[in-house]
């Protein structure tokens, strides 16, 4: 199968792979106690170019599995934790980055669910182009937010919250590390 007809002309031209330099410059301007949150982005990220390679369900089926641990851990955590305490300097969620972060985490809950459901099915024709193509927007989507958190959530994150904060939801993220190795 092609590789580029089942992609909108926006997604194949807007796609960054994953960047080691870049990589080292975002941590440098991200508080430290936020570090786990960026290094499983750069994993994701780095599957997500994978994705990108081609219609292929082992590929496809290894970054759902990663994909749905993400939402049960990673996501849930940026919710609780960090959120949680933007709110004490954003006391809205009706409008701005509280509101959006959640909706955007939604949207890729419920792609997240098709596509799974779509895997699922019997292949044919048919089905592996949609699978193809709404893979590759899940794919798309996670990958822009993972950047707009890397870019601009988490450095702007680091200068809003206290230290106390920011140490805070280290202890919170090392409890559930060790609840859940458990
Ligand atoms: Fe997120
Ligand atoms: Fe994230």
């Amino acid at each position: 199968m092609a590789n580029g007809f089942a992609r909108s002309k926006q997604e194949q031209t807007d796609w960054q792979p994953a960047n080691a330099d870049e990589y080292k410059q975002v941590l440098s301007i991200i508080s430290p106690q936020l570090y786990p949150y960026v290094t499983e982005h750069a994993e994701l990220s780095t599957l997500m170019d994978e994705v990108r390679e081609g219609f292929d369900r082992d590929v496809y089926r290894t970054a759902l599995d990663a994909i749905g641990e993400e939402l049960e851990h990673h996501f849930r955590y940026e919710e609780e934790f960090i959120l949680s305490k933007l709110a004490n300097h954003i006391p809205t969620e009706e409008a701005g980055p509280i509101k959006k972060l959640k909706s955007e985490h939604q949207i890729i809950r419920d792609r997240h669910a098709e596509v799974s459901k779509l895997l699922g099915e019997s292949p044919s024709e048919e089905s592996d182009k949609e699978l193809m193509q709404k893979m590759n927007l899940l794919a798309y989507l996670l990958k822009k937010h993972i950047e707009k958190e890397d870019h601009y959530f988490f450095p702007l994150v680091s200068l809003v919250l206290t230290e106390a904060e920011k140490d805070q939801i280290a202890v919170e993220i090392a409890a559930e590390n060790r609840h859940s190795d458990k």
